[in-house]
């Protein structure tokens, strides 16, 4: 999982490719690199750790041309070092490679190459695809690339210059998302809009063997040694949606951004009579009674707003629904059949696990709905049908703002097919929609009034060694994701039980003073909660409730309690999780954490 920035015009490449990876840096920042063809000569700059280091490096010797590769890395093969770093060259250093993805296939390449007598400097995958192209090379850069892609097995995104083509820069997708900016008189290639939204915001989405020959007014695309024709689209959002806006990250700003992300979600399908449309989404009334199952499959915190969609279908749509994490599912010998519909989740829609696993059921004939939120993303182009969550792009590696999103698609879904399905009443369905318009509103009071109550718990947990999440029905699975949370940018030990479940094992971790967190928001459990609340109560655990307004009775069990407003059962979780990601938020801040870019993790996944 790395970024690719590439560059071929008139103007001062090195900058430009800097520029661009400052904002693919979310996608992996061990390392950095460059590679820019001035006056015929290769010239790069490559280094461990943060772009910052590259930077330094170029500024105290600094290297410029007219066209240029650039390179953040996130290690798979090989760990983070100057070695290690992208650009990969071949031996004469005339030709340079950036990748993203994996060749799974590199270990035989590499001993072919070997035998022939190549030497390697890095433990990459990399390395083998530059003398591969080494390998093939006549006189003819493009063929030579064709054919040493024509060996890979894996995903890759690639970034080929050569100093004997000054003229010329290749770029290849395959499985690892892939763009190519039109400028004046100018090029682009990138992992993602972001890198070269400054300057411009025409881009053609490469497809799986695309094959592309940029030179600085016109490119062409091949695929399978044919030429081949790309739509042209037009970005619409703004730089300004990809950068901080003021706030100290990113995690911050998308925390606050939730309820006019909300708000977008919705009110593009619901309208003033509370009709949804649904432009993506093509099931019918007759397809939709043949649907006899549904599996809901994502990782991570997809994962998590999955499990809230199981229960809203199985209660709307009254239809069987397995909720699955996709790295499991991928392998499980599923019951799929054309009575199947798969609803894969997905922010980024490049996560390899969840692609693999939309593949496998779809194989099997399962008919595919995505629930994501970036635009021609892979999940999305394999679906037939589409809900994107119009949250805008979340950089930060910690989902907060996709997460929300999701819970809306799931309840609009649900009410949609519930409807459709004629399971739904119509007075219900429509005393469930206006409670749903009331929500960005509601999720943006709950921001503002538990943000001090946050820091608060930040202060009393950040030397704690484990904090435990507890819960009954969604409230549970609210407690799942808010433990994530917490681990993932405050590296505190994080766990979430079912209420029900302490008893079977777990309670016995309870000591004095540790901090567990009840969420009591599901009023027809509220009461098993509160036995459960006692219970880690009286071993001693500090326990901070979070509850609704009615339930003033909490505030004499539990050490503190935070009140939200009132609302449906179902759509609490869509303020109770609110207080976890900032408790999340501010305890990264005050142990000095790096809180948008967790140690080990990158915020798309796209190798397995
Ligand atoms: O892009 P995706 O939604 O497919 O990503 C799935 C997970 O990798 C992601 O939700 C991850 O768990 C987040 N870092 C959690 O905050």
């Amino acid at each position: 999982m790395c970024g690719i920035v590439g560059y071929i015009g008139q103007k001062d490449g090195t900058e430009i490719i800097l520029e661009g990876l400052e904002k693919l840096e979310y996608r992996g920042y061990d390392s950095a690199g460059l590679a820019v063809i001035d006056k015929n000569r290769l010239r790069y700059s490559k280094h461990e750790g943060k772009l910052s280091n590259l930077k330094e490096s170029i500024r105290e010797e600094p290297i410029s041309g007219t066209l240029g590769i650039g390179h953040t890395r996130w290690a798979t093969h090989g760990v983070p070092s100057n070695e290690n770093s992208h650009p990969h060259m071949n031996g004469e250093e005339n030709i340079a490679v950036v990748h993203n993805g994996i060749i799974e296939n590199y270990l035989i390449l590499k001993k072919e190459l070997i035998d022939r007598g190549y030497t390697f400097k890095s433990d990459t995958d990399t390395e083998i695809v530059v003398h591969l192209i080494d390998f093939y090379y006549e006189g003819d850069l493009l063929g030579a690339v064709t054919k040493a892609v024509d060996r890979l097995k894996g995903a890759y995104s690639l970034g080929i210059i050569s100093r004997l083509h000054p003229d010329e820069l290749i770029a290849v997708r395959y499985e690892s998302p892939l763009i190519l900016g039109i400028g004046h008189g100018e090029l682009f290639v990138a992992s993602d809009i972001p890198a070269i939204l400054n300057r411009t915001r025409k881009v053609v989405y490469l497809e799986n063997n695309d094959v592309a020959k940029l030179s600085r007014d016109s490119y062409l695309i091949y695929n399978g040694n044919r030429l081949v024709e790309r739509e042209i689209k037009e970005i619409e959002w703004d730089i300004e949606a990809a950068s901080k806006d003021g706030y100290d990250h990113f995690m911050l700003k998308e925390i606050h951004q939730q309820p006019q992300a909300i708000k977008d979600t919705l009110l593009r399908r619901i309208d003033n009579n509370g009709s949804i449309f649904l432009e993506n989404i093509n099931i019918t009334a007759e397809e939709l009674k043949k649907i006899n199952r549904v599996y809901i499959v994502a990782c991570g915190t997809a994962y998590h707003a999955g499990l809230l969609g199981k229960y809203m279908l199985e209660q709307f749509v009254r239809v069987v629904v397995i909720a699955d994490i996709a790295s499991e599912f991928r392998y499980n010998d599923n019951f799929i059949d054309e009575g199947t519909l798969v609803i894969i989740v997905s922010q980024s829609g490049e996560t390899a696990d969840t692609l693999a696993a939309l593949r496998e059921a779809k194989s099997k004939g399962a008919r595919i709905l995505s629930i994501t939120n970036v635009v021609g993303s892979s999940v999305a182009r394999e679906s037939q049908d589409i809900f994107y969550t119009w949250a805008g792009p979340e950089i930060a590696v910690a989902s907060t703002k996709a997460y929300t999103t999701q819970l809306v698609a799931f309840y609009i879904l649900s009410l949609y097919f519930g409807r459709l399905k004629g399971n739904l009443e119509e007075n219900l369905y429509h005393e469930i929609v206006n409670e749903l318009k009331e929500l960005p509103d509601k999720v943006k009071k709950t921001i503002y009034s538990v943000d001090l109550i946050a820091m608060e718990i930040a202060e009393k947990i950040k030397d704690k060694s484990s904090l435990f999440y507890i819960g009954r029905g969604l409230d549970y699975y609210t407690s799942l994701e808010a433990a994530l949370k917490l681990k993932e940018i405050s590296y505190i030990h994080a766990e979430a039980f079912g209420g029900g479940e302490l008893k079977h094992g777990s309670i016995a971790l309870i000591e004095e003073d540790t901090p567990v967190i009840a969420i009591a928001t599901q009023q027809n459990l509220y009461d098993k909660t509160v036995s459960n609340i006692k219970s880690v109560k009286s071993r001693g655990a500090y326990v901070i409730g979070i509850t609704r307004e009615r339930n003033t009775d909490l505030g004499t069990i539990c050490d503190k309690v935070v009140y939200l407003d009132e609302s449906f059962n179902i759509f609490m979780p869509l303020l109770s999780v609110i207080l976890p990601q900032l408790i999340a938020y501010y305890t990264a801040l005050i142990k000095g954490n790096d809180v948008d870019k967790p140690r080990n993790l990158a915020k798309s996944v796209t190798v397995e």
